[in-house]
């Protein structure tokens, strides 16, 4: 591996490179088909808690290999979301807006699944097809989010639990345009009810706090008006906003990106109009995400 003079001191098996001083890093010299060190893979696992989401450039990964990838993380057949899956690997989600059809709306602020009892620890997405321009993913820290509130407002929100739920999100609305929608609105309801989980999370690896709440799936807070809940709400995530707490990613074809889905949240930009647009995405769990 060369060794770049921008790497970050600590890691002997990855040149990485800060993407911006709050969130994000760049992996240089790394194919991620070739991760079968355990010390490598443990700086992998570090690297990811340290720095919430990794990108890797030029990667060459079959399906399979992207699911090992993932199996460095956790487990690739945790919680999943309604996309339609990969023919052969089924724990990959295909990603795919075409010119003329469905065009994904992932254009809402949100961590993985929150809508599930144990939402996924992570993420792993890879382009396959990208629009010339446009269609960029961007992150923000949720770490960073709880660190910039006031003491008060922080203690506050430790008392609080929060509905969450995919009714919120634009699940629906694809539901309802497809042939069947109706049958698969309702097998997904009957199969997905709400859930709640606390308003402040505290990582395991990194012991640092999150908030964890988001406007794609975050429904309501509990115990609170309809109006005082509204008003929490949108100053979170109006914090959630702030650029100096976001990375955004220009993808290429064959770009890696791996979050951390505890202490993220991530947009999908839908300004890439009829232009096609392929990923791949793979979550993966453990047995509790907290
Ligand atoms: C996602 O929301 O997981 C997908 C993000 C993307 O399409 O860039």
């Amino acid at each position: 591996m060369s060794k770049r003079e921008t790497a970050v001191p600590g890691y002997t098996h990855l040149a990485i490179e800060p993407y911006t001083p709050n969130i994000g890093a760049v992996v240089h010299d790394l194919q991620l088909a070739n991760t079968a060190d355990e010390a490598l893979r443990e700086e992998l696992r570090r690297a990811l808690a340290e720095f919430q989401v990794l990108f890797f450039r030029k990667q060459q990964l079959t399906p399979e290999q992207q699911t090992a990838v993932a199996r460095i993380f956790g487990d690739p057949d945790k919680a999943k979301a309604f996309f339609p899956r990969h023919d052969r690997v089924a724990s990959i989600e295909v990603i795919e807006s075409k010119p003329g059809g469905h065009v994904y709306g992932t254009d809402q602020w949100h961590a993985d699944i929150t809508f599930s009892p144990n939402p996924p620890t992570g993420t792993v997405l890879y382009s396959q097809v990208i629009p010339a321009s446009g269609g960029d993913t961007v992150w923000t820290s949720a770490t960073r989010v709880y660190d910039s509130l006031s003491p008060g407002l922080r203690a506050e929100l430790e008392t609080l639990s929060a509905v969450h739920s995919f009714e919120h999100s634009g699940w629906p609305r694809f539901f309802l345009s497809l042939p069947n929608g109706e049958a698969l609105y309702r097998q997904a309801r009957a199969e997905n009810l709400p859930v709640v989980h606390p308003v402040v999370q505290t990582h395991p690896l990194t012991g640092k706090k999150l908030v964890y709440v988001n406007p794609n799936f975050t429904d309501r807070i509990q115990g609170l008006s309809r109006q005082e809940s509204d008003a929490l709400l949108a100053l979170l995530f109006q914090r959630f906003e702030r650029p100096e707490f976001q990375a955004r990613l220009r993808w290429e074809q064959h770009t890696v990106a791996i979050w951390d889905n505890r202490a993220t949240h991530h947009y999908a930009a839908k300004d890439y109009g009829s232009q096609y647009r392929l990923l791949h995405r793979i979550t993966f769990g453990e047995d509790r995400a907290f």
